[in-house]
């Protein structure tokens, strides 16, 4: 092979190179693990950039290691996949993203997915049965309801909550009565929770959970789309599996839909079982995007962090502001022990009831310059809604009034913008109400 080489001039072909992981015995940061880690430019051309891979098959070296992989898809092999096989199943660039997003929560693994949503679904399928009870907090992302009640409910699996905010004892009491009901095989939570921001005792719950289960404990799993994975680290604290509509602070730029899941090999593989036969990976489009979204994630959700900090103070010295529901201002009580205990910064969304109701909402919506009036979150750009009139419309009055959904809120995102001019643009929107 050399001699060839040296015959045409041509160069040895490269080997992959190991990733660098630490440095001096100390730790690479995820922000810095965010530009190669997982993807050695050997493999592509010397590509500094992973490439797309628009294929939807791989070609195995021989008939030996096509069985390998196959053992290894089907589960006749421990440890999952092992290689590239199918599109359906994994890809160049679905692994790398998957290995990105495991560093930001520490995890053994991870799983990206079409969509938040299909990511939930996929979860819910690996686990659930007929007659089982999924235990969750409460509120859930209206769509998360609607699966685990209404979609899951038509196969015979029930489900009891608790409120988000709930004290170990009131969470073990309602574990408790779902084992009378039938078999718990999950315990599902959302923190903050959407649309209350409403935080979960993680630690709590994992506590509650130990206690009332021997070996066979069913896993937890929590939507950590709010403030993760820069602001709140379940895993850390007793959550096996941290679920993540990546369409929002991860993907950050508004122009994409995808979700993923990190957590411990042996939880992934399972859950990595059930995407391979119902296909609800990513594609490697949009994986790319997500790969350049992480690059900055950082800077991204740090400088947003810094501009919600600033509008909110000055959103709630404003007259014509009743309230701002921001994780920020939290200084007493039980949820404010919470976020002590689970949380390292109040992220950039959250809620501000103006003195009025649906009139004064749709003058200050309507009259925002440098705010989009549009649903979703976590993007660069800031984004409002009144969610009892948008989103939130079909949930029933009293459901409404329980979860603060009231006519007066504005929901907002916070972008990377200037936060003066976001500042200027929300008071001449509160001068026009
Ligand atoms: C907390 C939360 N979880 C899950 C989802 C669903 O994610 P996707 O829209 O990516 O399917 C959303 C979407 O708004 C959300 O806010």
């Amino acid at each position: 092979m050399e001699d060839e080489a040296e015959l045409t001039g041509a160069t040895a072909r490269r080997r992959p190179k190991a990733d660098i992981l630490e440095i001096n015995g100390k730790r690479l940061k995820p922000a810095t693990l965010m530009m190669g880690h997982g993807y050695d430019p050997a493999l592509s051309e010397g590509s500094l950039k992973p490439p797309v891979f628009l294929t939807s098959t791989f070609v195995f070296e021989n008939a030996a290691a096509g069985k390998r992989h196959f053992e290894g898809v089907t589960g006749k092999r421990p440890g999952g996949a092992d290689g590239l096989v199918y599109s359906r199943f994994n890809g160049p660039n679905q692994e790398i993203l998957e290995d990105r997003l495991s560093v930001w929560e520490d995890a053994e693994d991870a799983l990206s997915f079409s969509s938040g949503m299909s990511a939930i679904m996929t979860l819910l399928m690996t686990f659930v049965q007929p007659g089982d009870v999924v235990v969750h907090s409460g509120p859930l992302y209206a769509a998360t309801e609607t699966l685990i009640g209404r979609i899951f409910g038509r196969f015979g699996i029930r489900w009891l909550d608790f409120p988000a905010g709930a004290t170990r004892g009131e969470i073990e009491a309602v574990i408790d009565e779902a084992k009378t009901m039938g078999r718990v095989p999950l315990i599902y939570l959302e923190s903050p929770a959407n649309p209350t921001n409403a935080l979960v005792d993680v630690q709590a719950v994992a506590a509650a959970r130990d206690a009332l289960f021997g070996d066979d404990k069913p896993p937890i799993a929590i939507d950590n789309t709010f403030l993760g994975p820069l602001w709140h680290h379940p895993l850390r604290h007793g959550a096996d599996l941290s679920v993540y509509s990546l369409t929002k602070y991860a993907g950050g730029h508004s122009d994409l839909v995808a979700g993923g899941i990190t957590g411990s090999r042996d939880l992934i593989n399972a859950i990595r079982m059930m995407r391979n036969t119902i296909g609800t990976i990513t594609d490697p489009n949009t994986a790319w995007m997500l790969l350049r979204s992480l690059e900055t994630l950082e800077l991204r959700m740090t400088r947003a962090g810094e501009n919600a900090a600033k509008v909110c103070e000055f959103l709630r010295e404003h007259p014509k502001v009743e309230s701002v529901g921001y994780l920020g201002f939290l200084t007493e009580g039980r949820q404010a022990d919470i976020y002590r205990r689970h949380c390292t910064g109040a992220g950039s969304t959250f809620s501000l009831y103006l003195k009025g109701g649906e009139k004064e909402a749709f003058a200050f919506l309507d009259s925002l310059k440098i705010a989009h009036l549009a649903v979703s979150l976590g993007g660069t750009e800031t984004l409002a809604s009144a969610p009892a009139a948008m989103t939130h419309l079909s949930v029933p009055p009293e459901r409404k009034q329980a979860l603060g959904i009231t006519d007066n809120l504005v929901r907002i995102s916070i972008g990377v913008e200037d936060a003066d001019d976001l500042i200027a643009d929300f008071d001449q929107a509160l001068a026009a109400v």
